[in-house]
């Protein structure tokens, strides 16, 4: 192969395999509940009105130059003001980066800290970490979580690799559990991050977390906790990750910002600048108005997390009714974001046809056909294949259509040997 190394072993995402998959029989005219991708249909999940109308507003302006590196001021400002008041967090304007998404920022902050072969702590399941780590040539350390904690890390689970780490990457509410950290989990992460770091001389690199909570407006019920609030002395140590791709259902948009040390965010905009991955202007000018208005955000907030909240606990509901029939399944109360934990524990049985449900894979790929309902296996997530956990993503789907897929699921469960 005649390209470099990193390109010939990147390994693609298995997300959006699974998903070409499911399009591939929806063009055969197929009908498919797509519980795969962390998408928004948007005939069902829509952006704010008013922020549709404030981008085009900001196109008929004339808002079509280059932004500026780090973003435009106005949208860093509003940032600074939102923090200070969701989340009781001082930063300034300098210590805020925009970028295309959250993306290219996750993927700055590990070109930022992470030398080639520097050990980087994520926890499994978890959402891309082992693709940034291949992309940064970091020594990646997935460290297996349990359903006992919704599948969120421990310091227990965690503080025996942090010597010598350069990154903790964790995220809450996560992808692809929709579970959330207590404030005494994180507290107790926290504790072991300040110890670690104490412990380094001052010529080492410290241990750095990367906190991606772009899903902390979506939350049900349950409150969002965030390291440097719970522990002011890790601000120079955090870099936070966060945009509006989903708590405004604006995966389209491409506007997501970072924010932590000014030292290492500068570090980032150098970077992203030789990229490119600046957000569209127009859509900074646009996001930057919209989010000052904070009545018209939770506006917006309420009644998007309703609708999510409501086909999640039809999801869990079913699952739980599935459960006391006898059937091998279970379900994850569901805390944030737009996800839904679900067990299927059929590895090791038998379709009609005499074919063996070797590994997780398997038995999506048996629902898929089956049951005309596509997940997406933890396994897409760092986990081994014999787990048998499910992530189910509800954007992509209206109610009615868990509602009808749930007995599809039923049917195609009952007649596995
Ligand atoms: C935890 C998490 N962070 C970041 C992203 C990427 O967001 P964006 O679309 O803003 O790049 C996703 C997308 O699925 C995500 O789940």
């Amino acid at each position: 192969m005649n390209v470099s190394v990193l390109a010939n072993t990147l390994i693609g995402s298995e997300i959006i395999k699974i998903g070409n998959e499911v399009n591939e029989m929806k063009r055969k005219g197929a009908k498919i509940a797509n519980l795969t991708i962390g998408d928004f249909d948007p005939s069902i999940f829509p952006i704010p009105v008013e922020l549709k109308e404030e981008i085009v507003t900001a196109y008929n302006q004339g808002h079509t130059n280059y932004p500026p590196a780090d973003g435009i001021l106005p949208l860093r400002e509003t940032i600074v003001d939102v923090l200070a008041d969701r989340y009781q967090l001082t930063y300034a304007t300098s210590d805020i980066l925009v970028a295309g998404g959250s993306r290219p920022l996750i993927y700055a902050t590990y070109l930022a800290l992470v030398d080639p072969g520097d050990k980087v702590i994520y926890p499994a399941p978890s959402w891309n970490n082992n693709h940034y780590c291949h992309l940064s040539s970091a020594n990646g350390v997935a460290v297996e979580t349990t359903v006992e904690n919704n599948f969120m890390p421990t310091a227990a689970q965690l503080k025996p690799h942090l010597k010598g780490a350069t990154l903790l990457a964790l995220c809450s509410p996560l992808n692809p559990t929709g579970t959330m950290f207590t404030k005494a989990q994180l507290e107790e992460i926290c504790d072991i991050v300040i110890e670690e770091n104490k412990s380094r001389g001052a010529d080492e690199k410290p241990l750095y977390i990367m906190y991606d909570q772009i899903y902390s407006l979506l939350t049900f019920g349950k409150e969002h906790v965030n390291p440097v609030s719970l522990r002011p002395e890790l601000k120079d140590y955090t870099i936070y990750i966060d945009g509006i791709s989903k708590c405004l259902a604006s995966t389209g948009v491409r506007v997501g910002w970072a924010f932590g040390p000014e030292k290492i965010v500068s570090k980032m905009k150098a970077l992203l600048g030789h990229i490119g991955a600046w957000a569209p202007k127009a859509e900074q000018v646009a996001v930057a108005k919209y989010f000052a208005d904070k009545g018209q955000v939770d506006n917006f907030l309420a009644s998007f997390k309703t609708q999510v909240q409501a086909s999640l606990d039809e999801l869990y509901n079913g699952f739980q009714q599935l459960k006391t029939e006898g059937f091998a399944v279970d379900a994850v109360v569901p805390m944030g974001a737009i996800y839904l934990t679900l067990k299927i524990d059929y590895i090791g049985k038998t379709t009609p046809e005499g074919d063996l449900l070797k590994n997780s894979a398997d038995v999506n790929f048996y629902l898929i056909k089956e049951a005309q309902s596509a997940l997406v296996p933890f396994s897409a997530f760092g986990n081994d294949e014999n787990m048998p956990w499910f992530r189910a993503s509800i954007g992509g789907c209206s109610l009615q259509d868990i509602k009808d897929m749930l007995p599809r699921i039923k049917t195609a469960l009952s007649k596995l040997k």
